[in-house]
């Protein structure tokens, strides 16, 4: 019987599908800059997968330890991160129930600020991929938090993840600065997983903002909005304190855009 096609969002620079017979799937939210929204979208787009039914986990990979501090969880000294990638200490040892179904979390702690010199003296060049894919045995999707570095830990990454995503906040530069990331990431030469631009905390009533919408008019999008900020006062995803905000629905309707660009085959 022919197989059932479903018609998909448009979105743009991403391949159709993951692969006959894989169900897991890693999404890195990476940018070379700090400050422009990579860990409030990880963490809700988190949230919004484990709703969708996903069995999610949220692994945080930049020392700051945001994505923790997003869900109320502070990261605990007596098991460092890092020995996750030098001693061989199982992930399952360090991971955290956030207290939503479906949604567990890898807390990141300042033992991973020198991730990247740990990683290079290993010359595992695949570590972080590995330790992903035994991860997706039990998650259907990872969500990487990735910190804003371009060296070894970005290098694994884009060798770990299936889907990149960048968020960039509208500017006249917005979409050179995509082209930078794309340009950069790929400098290895070996190639890289589809990327995802996002133009975030856009605010149309700023002229420049309303410009750079208008300049990539494909991009998906993520509204500047104070409910989103409130997320980090209350340490609660935007979905589960104010589900019939507006932010909500972004991200509700990003996941699911990205999501289905993943499945479907
Ligand atoms: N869509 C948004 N609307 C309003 N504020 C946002 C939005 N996205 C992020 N922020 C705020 O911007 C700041 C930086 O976001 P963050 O996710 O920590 O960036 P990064 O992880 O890239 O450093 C935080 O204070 C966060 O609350
Ligand atoms: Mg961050």
């Amino acid at each position: 019987m022919a197989k059932k096609v479903r018609t998909l969002p448009k979105i743009p620079g991403v391949a159709n599908g993951l692969g006959k017979g894989r169900d897991s799937a890693t999404i890195a939210i990476y940018s070379v800059k700090g400050g422009v929204g990579k860990t409030t979208l990880s963490a809700n787009l988190a949230w919004c997968a484990a709703r969708s039914g996903h069995k999610t986990l949220l692994w945080d990979l930049d020392a700051a330890g945001g994505a923790g501090f997003l869900f109320g969880i502070d990261a605990v000294d007596a098991k460092p991160a890092e020995t996750v990638f030098s001693r061989d200490r199982s992930p399952e040892k360090l991971i955290r129930s956030t207290g939503y179904d479906n949604l567990d979390l890898l807390p990141a702690d300042e033992s991973i600020r020198s991730l990247d010199e740990k990683l290079l003296a290993l010359g595992k060049r695949r570590r972080l991929a590995k330790l992903a894919a035994a991860l997706g045995k039990q998650y259907e999707r990872i969500i990487l938090d990735c910190p804003p570095v371009l060296n070894e830990v970005s290098a694994q990454v884009m060798r770990a993840a299936d889907l990149v995503v960048v968020p960039l906040p509208p500017s006249p530069l917005s979409k050179r600065a995509f082209d930078l990331v794309v340009r950069e990431v790929s400098a290895g030469g070996k190639g890289h997983p589809p990327i995802l631009p996002v133009l975030s905390m856009l605010d149309m009533r700023r002229t420049l903002h309303r410009e750079a919408r208008e300049a990539t008019p494909d991009w998906p999008v993520i509204p500047y909005a104070s409910v989103v900020e409130q997320g980090a006062v209350r340490q609660k995803p935007v979905g589960a304190f104010a589900p019939s905000s507006p932010a909500a629905q972004w991200f509700e309707g990003l996941w699911k855009a990205i999501d289905l660009k993943l499945t479907s085959l």
